[in-house]
């Protein structure tokens, strides 16, 4: 997809394609008042029948758009203008380009202008609209014989004359680098685990890394087992697929000391092991590995947009699956960080893999660490499908996430982290077991997490509910969603090195 400004007027500016914003009530001055001249009153009709409104994600396809350059018009509501905000511009944005992008479109182009009375610049709407193009281009039918959705070739963001080019260039191109970071996290996810196991997961990340001239390292069951990561190769065992462990390295701050550390949840398929899922349970489970997709994609994201800031990437892939060599109820492992844990729910295996890998993060030199994880059902039950629970034992390092968060236009919300939650994971025969009860199923999850980073500033993202979306809605696909990508990108932008010595 190729990328483009230009500075033509909306009535002269070509395409497949042209997407205009509109807002409620429909405003007919400047840009769109040319248009609607051009359109011999068109749009005006259209309002005064009701049927634009400009109301939000609203859309009023024109086909036959002549005498316009462009070959349809579609106008897209963007509500009142007093109440836009970048993540309503993108849902309205993706709204659009998604009701377009099911049939072949070469060249798309959309009407860049700031609403009058809303807050958000043109390069934020450039930004936007980049990303939009490149996520809604995507679907999630990998196997498809016909493909049902088809990426555009040609994007023009049609800017005001004289407004800042080269600002709104770096400002789409940067869009489109997080879209394409969202499109590998989501193609990751959406592969089923026949395709997607640890090697290959391994093997495809390795080629990425390449790619985006990210150190990467891939390290085997043999290296595991040497490691003492006894929690991570107890979930694996029962697999024919044996683990991986992921370690990529992007160091952009050279000559800075600290290090940020993201470690990723990365579970290719979880039967739930002995402890088996039910089949409604275990339908979606290819997407268990979707913490680790996010480590690789925001990793490429921070690359290729060159950010000053030094991070480590920490992907621990495994299947947990039923075989005779399964590991079992009341098995007691030793976690590498010399932690003794009773497994009381093989299907609790996700910590248990996180135990292993925040450890070995905390040895390799992180100074600050994110975990993103697939990781309980109450997790979504508490905060519902949409919203990532954040976990952390240092509030300082919780505000700088929550507040990127928001930033970022992504929705995280901090559940709290009392004492007495741990209560729930003592043991008779070691020092902690893997599961509490049913109440607050998350919070334990995190407090056993706690126990592996070694005091370290660290918060965890249960991504369980938004990272896989059960049914497609008008903004967006089904299946994985790439959420937090964006979020991991906009902590490393505000990540402060400090000099080292
Ligand atoms: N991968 C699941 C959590 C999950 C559930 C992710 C739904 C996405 C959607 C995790 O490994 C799991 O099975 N968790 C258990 C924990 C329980 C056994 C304490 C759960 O949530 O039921
Ligand atoms: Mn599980
Ligand atoms: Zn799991």
């Amino acid at each position: 997809m190729n990328i483009h400004i230009v500075t033509t007027p909306w009535q002269s500016t070509g395409g497949d394609w042209l997407i205009v914003g509109v807002t409620e009530p429909p405003n007919f001055a400047g840009s769109l008042k040319a248009l609607d001249d051009t359109l011999g009153g068109r749009l005006t009709r259209l309002r005064e029948l009701g049927d634009l409104t400009g109301k939000h994600a609203e859309l009023v396809p024109i086909r036959d758009a002549s005498p316009l350059a462009a070959k349809r018009l579609l106008l897209v509501g963007l509500g009142k203008p007093e109440e836009l905000t970048l993540p309503r511009y993108e849902k309205a944005l993706l709204t659009a380009v998604r009701s377009i992008s099911e049939k072949k479109c070469g060249e798309l182009a959309v009407a860049i202008e700031c609403p009058a009375d809303s807050k958000l610049s043109a390069a934020e709407l450039a930004q936007m609209v980049a990303f939009a193009a490149t996520v809604g281009g995507v679907g999630q039918g990998l196997f498809k014989t016909e493909p049902a959705r088809f990426s555009f070739e040609d994007v023009s963001l049609a800017v005001a004359t004289g407004a800042d080019s080269a600002d709104l260039k770096a400002a789409a191109k940067r869009g489109h680098i997080l879209g394409e970071a969202v499109n590998v996290v989501r193609e990751l996810v959406n592969l089923p685990a026949g395709d997607l196991y640890p090697e290959s997961f391994a093997e495809r990340s390795n080629q990425l890394a390449q790619d985006f001239g990210i150190s990467c390292g891939v390290f085997d069951e043999k290296w595991l087992k040497q490691e003492r990561m006894g929690c991570m190769l107890a979930v694996g065992q029962a697999s024919d697929r044996p683990p991986r462990l992921v370690v990529l390295k992007y160091d952009g701050a050279p000559g800075h000391s600290r290090r940020l550390a993201f470690v990723g949840k990365g579970v290719t398929f979880d039967s739930g092991g002995l402890s088996i899922k039910t089949n409604e349970g275990m339908l979606t489970m290819k997407c268990d590995m979707a913490g680790a997709a996010t480590v690789l994609g925001a990793i490429i994201a921070i690359a290729r947009l060159k950010l000053p800031v030094n991070v480590s990437g920490y992907m621990g892939l495994v299947e947990n699956m039923i075989s005779g060599n399964s590991y079992k109820l009341g098995d007691v492992l030793k976690s590498r960080s010399g932690i003794t844990v009773e497994i009381n729910n093989t299907d609790a295996e996700g910590r248990l893999v996180l135990s292993d890998v925040l450890r070995y993060a905390v040895d390799d030199g992180a100074d600050r660490l994110i975990d993103l994880a697939t990781l309980t059902g109450s997790c979504v039950v508490a905060l519902g499908e949409d919203v990532a629970g954040a976990f952390s034992n240092d509030q300082p390092w919780c505000d700088a996430v929550l507040s990127a968060a928001k930033r970022a236009g992504e929705d995280v919300w901090q559940l709290p982290m009392f004492d007495h939650f741990s209560e729930q994971l003592k043991s008779d025969v070691a020092d902690v077991k893997n599961t509490g009860s049913r109440w607050g199923g998350s919070i334990t999850a995190a407090k056993f997490l706690e126990k592996f980073v070694d005091k370290r500033p660290w918060v965890h993202l249960d991504i369980a509910g938004p990272a896989f979306a059960a049914a497609s809605k008008p903004h967006r696909e089904g299946g994985g969603t790439g959420c937090m990508v964006r979020t991991l990108v906009e902590v490393a932008s505000g990540f402060k090195q400090a000099p080292a010595g």
